[in-house]
């Protein structure tokens, strides 16, 4: 696994594409409606997303559905989005499984009840040797759970007797951290036009292409989709380096 994405002289395209699926709620009350429906007009869009990511052949798509700060939001809401959570889990694995996507769903489980987690189970295993698009939903994910299970992971083969703290290193603790064993994030978009992190991929976003857009969730579609992947492939991407040295390594592929 590597945490830094590395140059490699010739992808174009990102191979994977992180989202804060944002502005839901805005998008409903801008219509006058519940809250919820926003929720609901997300749900195509994420339909849409999945759709245009495998198009592209993006290795991985990562979607921020619930994070561990949304639990604060009204109890209705949260039941709503639960209840959706449960619904789309439902109706939409078999169709994801047709289509050759691995499920993978990331966050804190132990909030769930036992027959969501039950569901989870059955869909990444469902899912599990599907080689096309990782679907990765981010449900109660934390950026900072994330790195501290990671920490508490390694404390405990030291407490075992298993590790030396001399051993930990920047690989070891990435290793243990969600997403590990893909691809680097090369692009986070956020819609809905605030320009944070909310709590997202802390770790894993260090060297990903920030991509705000004002658009709404529920309104972003494969064209909204485009003009992201169009900014990134416009960016020059240095990983710390000088733009010349970045041409000298392109100029050296065969
Ligand atoms: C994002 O939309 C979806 C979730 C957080 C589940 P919001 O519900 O945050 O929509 P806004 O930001 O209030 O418009
Ligand atoms: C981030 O959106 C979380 C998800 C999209 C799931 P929020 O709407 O919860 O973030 P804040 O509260 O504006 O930072
Ligand atoms: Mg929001």
């Amino acid at each position: 696994m590597s945490t830094t994405a590395a140059f490699d002289g010739q992808s174009q395209l990102p191979r994977h594409v992180a989202i804060i699926m944002d502005g839901n709620g805005r998008w409903a009350e801008q219509r006058g409606k519940l809250r919820v429906s926003g929720h609901k007009a997300g749900v195509k869009a994420v339909r849409d997303a999945v759709t245009f990511a495998y198009k592209l052949k993006l290795d991985a798509l990562t979607l921020f559905a619930f994070s561990s700060e949304n639990w604060r939001r009204p109890q209705d809401e949260v039941s709503a989005l639960m209840g959706l959570f449960v619904a789309v889990l439902g109706s939409e694995v078999r169709k994801l499984h047709r289509n050759n996507i691995r499920l993978r769903i990331i966050g804190d489980r132990s909030a769930f009840s036992a027959s969501l987690q039950g569901k989870i189970a059955d869909a990444e295993q469902l899912t599990a040797n599907n080689s096309g698009l990782t679907l990765n939903i981010a449900a109660n994910y934390g950026g900072r759970w994330d790195i501290t299970q990671a920490c508490r992971q390694l404390a405990e083969q030291v407490a075992g007797g298993d590790l030396l703290p001399e051993q930990i290193d920047e690989r070891l603790l990435g290793a243990h951290l969600t997403l590990a064993e893909q691809a680097p994030v090369d692009l986070l978009i956020r819609t809905g036009g605030e320009q944070r992190i909310s709590n997202f991929l802390l770790w894993q976003l260090a060297y990903a292409e920030l991509y705000f857009t004002p658009v709404l969730w529920p309104d972003f579609g494969e064209e909204s989709f485009s003009e992201a992947i169009a900014a990134f492939v416009g960016r020059e991407r240095r990983f710390g380096c000088t733009g010349a040295q970045i041409r000298a390594l392109v100029t050296k592929q065969p």
